[in-house]
């Protein structure tokens, strides 16, 4: 790994074993893109990359005759030049004027990377990135500008963001902020969002790119269901095994876009930030802006290393504290067991089931609070119901763990119902707009987070909540989508930064939680896996990743999330059948061996199963108590997709490749049809490998593949419906 300056030419040469990132100053004075790919040698000079030609209809730079931004690349392109593409960011100064540009003045070269003020980020120690600062000044607007770019040593990847500074114009206005900006030399590529709704969140799509624009987005107030804040650039015949393509996540989980924009000269433009609409920046003289990170991830090996790079880079610089590469525990929620019609008894009762079962923690869910019986009441009031909790939460945490299990809760703290007592005494906390009604989401309203004394007064609540007891866990939920958002406290010059300092706002909460009490481990939920970003991955490791817990869609949600996301950080537990999302039955084996990749749990009374299910739970508990550190950390290969198939097949593989897990699942069973076999994926060829009592070569387990036949013998039959199998494949 290494940045190189090279000054005569005025370019910058980031790269790493695998990947190089260059770029430079440009005939007109700005940053011009010049590469991105995988590793080439360095030189001193690309600059014939640039293209200067006469052409009709094109603009170009006066003091170049010749040199033209729209038939170029651009690294942070600004409004008003000759690139008529989308900008990176636009600035309005005083006397209106939009038109900006920023100049090279100076660099700096450092080891590690250093942290971003209140925002998640990646994070990395001298030997493992280096980073790189480039200045550039708008004298006009008299505007600092500084581009941040990161590369790690170990992975291909590059972490950008930007921060704005006013030298002391009288005020100016940031209307766009974006972090990102890659201008790639052609068209020929394939956009792939991850997208969906409540309950199926994370459904991947692909289309086909060219001239003109793609854009997914977030205007919800929060990362959301409906589009993830991840997509992925791919050549057309790039699949999980094979071709190049390159990955965009945002370390954030407010308004967003992702953009993908192609211009009539083949250039394609992928950008990525806040949300523009409804964002609005004003500096005063001396004031900054910093924009959130983006990790920009490349391969030329297929989307299952792109996949793989994501979830090391996480599990190892982006997730903190005491549950960094921990294998977590397994729980049992009671949710879906009781909703909120509970006792401290009856609660209780499950929990000491769930530890016969060898169960390490349990989770009291929603309904311990205030008046709240159903989701019409108590949200805000952060204070033990003593009809249901006699001793409050501490009481039953004491219990709990005199039973032999760790303890947890679940929290909405963003939120607030119309009846609630903190509603009523602060009726001017939440997010509202003058003379209007403000809509309902799950009967409740959103708390007004740009403001440090809201923020301030939850914290309080919820520190004596946590005071004397003993808590391991904390489920952080989020249900409902920003409306009406305008903040009482704020001046009206103000209201375009309030989305953003809502956020800033909920990053600030977890972080003095997360300072508090460095040991517990915090879910993060948003109705499910509303809010499943990166940005959320620095606070809390792992993330409820969806309210659908039934086993064949689960597969799907997973599937699609593991494209960006680590499989420890995704939230799965094994529920009742028939499932309360979609009526199915599903074996308890399978439903298990879906659960087994990610977090695993159980989100039912298992005083409600039958004696040979419970014994069956038994088994997999053990199972995943031995297995958990491979399959949460291990190297995770997608094998067969759930959505070109009636099948789904992924598998994980340890670092030494000594030994190897595989989750097989019939979806849909095909009548009169010979099962077939499973190519895996990432065992070493040479080695001698033992699965189901019989020895492979790892060439031929990958190569010829495993016969599905063998398991028929074992009970798995492909001719049913929701069949599954996972086998342990061990080095001799
Ligand atoms: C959301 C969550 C669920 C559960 C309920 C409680 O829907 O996704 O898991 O915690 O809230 O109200």
């Amino acid at each position: 790994m290494d940045i190189i300056w090279h000054k005569t030419s005025g370019q910058f040469h980031l790269f790493n074993d695998r990947i190089s990132y260059i770029f430079g100053i440009s005939p007109s004075g700005e940053l011009a893109g010049i590469y991105f790919g995988k590793r080439i040698h360095d030189r001193e000079d690309m600059s014939y990359i640039q293209i200067r030609v006469g052409m009709p209809n094109v603009a170009v730079d006066p003091a170049t005759e010749s040199y033209s931004m729209e038939i170029n690349r651009q690294e942070y392109p600004s409004f008003g030049t000759t690139d008529f593409g989308t900008q990176a960011f636009e600035i309005e100064t005083l006397n209106g004027s939009r038109v900006s540009s920023f100049v090279y003045k100076s660099h700096k070269i450092s080891k590690g990377k250093e942290a971003l003020h209140g925002l998640p980020a990646t994070y990395a120690d001298e030997k493992e990135a280096m980073t790189l600062e480039v200045e550039l000044v708008d004298s006009v607007a008299e505007m600092t500008l500084i581009l941040s770019y990161t590369i790690f040593d170990r992975y291909p990847v590059i972490a950008r963001h930007a921060t704005f500074k006013n030298n002391g114009a009288p005020r100016v206005k940031l209307t766009k902020a974006l972090s990102c900006c890659l201008d790639l030399s052609d068209q020929n590529y394939e956009w792939m969002q991850f997208s969906g709704g409540w309950a199926r969140e994370r459904i991947p799509e692909v289309r086909k790119l060219s001239t003109g624009t793609v854009l997914i987005e977030s205007k919800r107030g929060t990362s959301s269901a409906n589009q993830n804040p991840f997509i992925i650039i791919k050549r057309p015949r790039t699949d999980d095994f094979a071709g190049e393509a390159f990955g965009f996540s945002f370390v954030y989980s407010g308004n967003f876009i992702a953009q993908a924009e192609g211009n009539n000269h083949d250039r394609l433009r992928i950008l990525m930030g806040i949300n523009p609409d409804r964002f609005e920046w004003p500096l005063e003289k001396g004031e900054s802006f910093e924009t959130p990170e983006v990790v920009i991830a490349m391969t030329d090996c297929g989307l299952n290393d792109l996949s793989q790079t994501y979830h090391k880079l996480y599990n190892n610089n982006l997730v903190r504290g005491k549950w960094k590469n921990r294998p977590r525990p397994i729980l049992n929620n009671n949710w879906e067991a009781t909703f909120m019609d509970f006792t401290e008894q009856s609660i209780l009762k499950i929990a000491k089931k769930a530890k016969e079962a060898g169960c390490e923690l349990f989770v009291l869910d929603d309904g311990w609070f205030g008046e709240r019986n159903d989701d019409s009441a108590g949200l805000g009031d952060w204070i033990e119901n003593p009809k249901k909790l006699p001793e409050g939460i501490a009481g039953l945490a004491k219990k709990v763990k005199a039973l032999g299990l760790d303890f947890g809760f679940w929290i909405e703290p963003e939120m607030v119902n119309p009846d609630s007592n903190l509603y009523r005494r602060h009726p001017d906390w939440v997010l509202s707009a003058p003379g209007r009604k403000s809509s309902l989401g799950r009967h409740q309203l959103v708390l007004d987070y740009s403001r440090p004394e809201v923020v301030d007064a939850i914290y309080s609540m919820l520190c004596k909540v946590l005071k004397d007891a003993p808590v391991s866990y904390i489920k952080w939920d989020m249900n409902r989508s920003l409306t009406e958002v305008y903040s009482n406290d704020a001046p009206a010059e103000l209201q375009g930064t309030i989305y953003h300092k809502h956020i800033m706002g909920v990053y600030a909460l977890y972080e003095r939680l997360r300072t508090a009490f460095p040991d517990i481990l915090f879910e993060s939920c948003a109705s499910g896996g509303a809010r499943f970003d990166a940005g959320m991955l620095y606070y809390a490791p792992q993330a409820w990743c969806s309210d659908n817990t039934d086993a064949m869609d689960r597969i799907r949600i997973q599937y699609g999330s593991s494209y960006g996301y680590p499989i420890v950080s995704i939230g799965s537990h094994v529920s009742a059948v028939p499932n309360q999302q979609t009526g199915r039955t599903v074996s308890i084996e399978t439903r298990a061996n879906v659960a087994y990749f990610g977090t695993f749990g159980y989100e039912l009374d298992l005083n409600e199963i039958s004696d040979e299910e419970f014994q069956e739970v038994k088994k997999q508990i053990v199972f995943m108590k031995q297995n958990r550190e491979l399959i949460q950390f291990g190297t995770f290969y997608r094998l067969r997709s759930p959505f070109e198939t009636e099948q789904n097949a992924w598998m994980v593989v340890s670092e030494d490749k000594k030994k190897a897990i595989v989750g097989f699942y019939c979806m849909r069973a095909k009548v009169y049809s010979l099962p077939g076999f499973l190519k895996l994926a990432g065992l070493d060829p040479d080695l001698k490998y033992r699965m189901e009592g019989k020895q492979y070569f790892g060439d031929e387990l990958m190569n010829m593949g495993i016969t599905l036949a063998e398991f028929y013998a074992k009970g798995f039959s492909v001719s049913e419906d929701y069949a599954s199998f996972v086998t342990v494949i061990e080095a001799e």
